[in-house]
C-alpha cells in the first residue's frame, strides 16, 4: 500500500465520502480496507509459456 491507495483501501474514516459511495454502489462486497500504508494488499502471479502452441 501505498499513501495514494488508501483513499480506497484505508481505514474507513480516510475514504473520501464521494469515493466511498461509488465502491458501495459498484463493490458491495468490498472487504478491501482498513489498510495502511506499507502494508502488502495482494499478490499475483501470471505465467505465459515461452513457445506457441504448434498448430495441427
Ligand atoms: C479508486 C479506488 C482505488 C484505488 C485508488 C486503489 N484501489 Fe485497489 N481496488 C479497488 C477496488 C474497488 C478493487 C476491487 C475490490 C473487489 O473486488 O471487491 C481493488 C482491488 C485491488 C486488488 C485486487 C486483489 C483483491 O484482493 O481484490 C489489489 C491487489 C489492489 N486493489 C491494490 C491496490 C494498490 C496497491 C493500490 C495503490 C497503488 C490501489 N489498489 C489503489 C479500488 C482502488
Amino acid at each position: 500500500m501505498a499513501p495514494v491507495c488508501l483513499s480506497c483501501h484505508g481505514p474507513a474514516g480516510s475514504i473520501p465520502p464521494e469515493v466511498k459511495k461509488i465502491l458501495t454502489e459498484r463493490y458491495p462486497h468490498d472487504t478491501a480496507t482498513g489498510y495502511a500504508s506499507g502494508e502488502v494488499r495482494g499478490a499475483i502471479a501470471v505465467k505465459v509459456p515461452l513457445q506457441r502452441e504448434t498448430s495441427r
